[in-house]
């Protein structure tokens, strides 16, 4: 009522005002505030500007009862105002001092990471990702691969046997037979995944562990893009100036074969318990494609070579991270693996 028939009742309305203030909230109080001493529509303030327009009998008294009202509702707001206030800034239930709720933050394992940031490597010389069954066959696992099934390899002790010529795949060398199989040459891939041994669960060994495979096919590749692809990866990997040594080896799919070592990423090559004192790491098997491999999956050996690579990923990130036993990467321990989250 912005223009009150009489400024007496008026006042007597907002005389209630003052009740209420005492005890508003927060907001109610400010609603009051606004809504009695407000600069443009306070209903006090209309009444105070109303005054000079009165008649003079009645110009007095309403002059002087609003006066009071106006002292006697700030003081009301005003103490209400302070008692809000240290309401609060009173200590109360809650315990300041207690510390945060921890707030856990999901990660990457350290061997997942070290996947991801090979097959990176591998991708910028543009080899495609695949993956390959776990289950396999003794077909894949062994025969098109050049291992007969009486080589020490496809022995039932270093095998679990899931059935009658169905087994864990021992290695990813599989996902080679598969590829090339269904996909016509050039073929650059890598393949992770996890492979099965009936090895001990011990500092260096564990029955499942993860690997890389890595397969190239094409017209002309040779010994020399070999030789460059895999210090091209080793490089990276490690650093520019890691040294990188290939040994003859053996292996039933490829032809020359070679283990590749890297210089002893934890004494540089001075010698010490990790590299048993010959300054080398053995990190990856590896070699040409042997042309059996080619005619076993369809491929023309006369036209197409090869390369092929495979390597053990805890292996890896235990070098990469100085870690001494195999079995902190399985065991799941939060003590651990909180080490790696970045
Ligand atoms: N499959 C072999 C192993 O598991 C590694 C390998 C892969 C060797 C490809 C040569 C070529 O030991």
């Amino acid at each position: 009522m912005p223009n009150p028939a009489s400024p007496k009742a008026e006042l007597e309305a907002i005389a209630q005002a003052v009740d209420r203030v005492a005890t508003a909230d927060a907001a109610t109080l400010a609603e009051l505030k606004t809504e009695y001493l407000g600069r443009k529509a306070g209903r006090l303030t209309g009444i105070l500007r109303s005054i000079s327009g009165l008649p003079p009998e009645e110009r007095r008294a309403v002059g002087r009862r609003a006066n009071e009202l106006k002292q006697e509702l700030e003081a009301a707001i005003s103490s209400r105002e302070a008692a809000l206030e240290s309401e609060v800034a009173r200590p109360s239930d809650v315990d300041w001092t207690m510390p945060g709720r921890h707030r856990w933050r999901g990660a990457k394992h350290p061997v997942a990471s070290v996947v991801d940031e090979i097959c990176e490597i591998f991708r910028e010389l543009g080899f495609t990702r695949v993956s390959g069954p776990e289950a396999e066959t003794e077909d894949y696992n062994f025969t098109k691969l050049n291992i007969p099934l009486d080589h020490p390899a496809a022995d039932e002790h270093d095998t679990f046997y899931l059935g009658p010529g169905v087994l864990l795949r021992t290695h990813t060398s599989p996902v080679q037979a598969r590829t090339m199989e269904r996909y016509e040459p050039p073929i650059r891939i890598v393949v992770p995944g996890v492979v099965y041994r009936r090895d001990p669960f011990d500092p260096s060994h564990s029955p499942m562990f993860e690997q890389i495979e890595g397969l190239v096919v094409d017209e002309g590749v040779s010994f020399v893009d070999f030789k460059a692809g895999i210090d091209y990866f080793v490089k990276h990997f490690f650093t520019a100036d890691t040294a990188v040594r290939f040994r003859p080896s053996f292996f039933p799919f490829t032809e020359p074969s070679a283990e590749v070592d890297v210089q002893c990423q934890i004494c540089h090559g001075s010698g010490c318990s990790t590299c048993q004192q010959t300054g080398w790491l053995e990190i990856m098997g590896c070699g040409m494609v042997h042309p059996a491999v080619f005619e076993n999956c369809g491929i023309d050996s006369e036209r197409y070579t090869g390369y092929a690579f495979g390597m053990g990923m805890e292996r890896i990130t235990m070098l990469r991270h100085g870690i001494p036993d195999i079995r902190l990467l399985f065991e799941n321990d939060m003590r651990f693996l909180s080490q790696f989250v970045e």
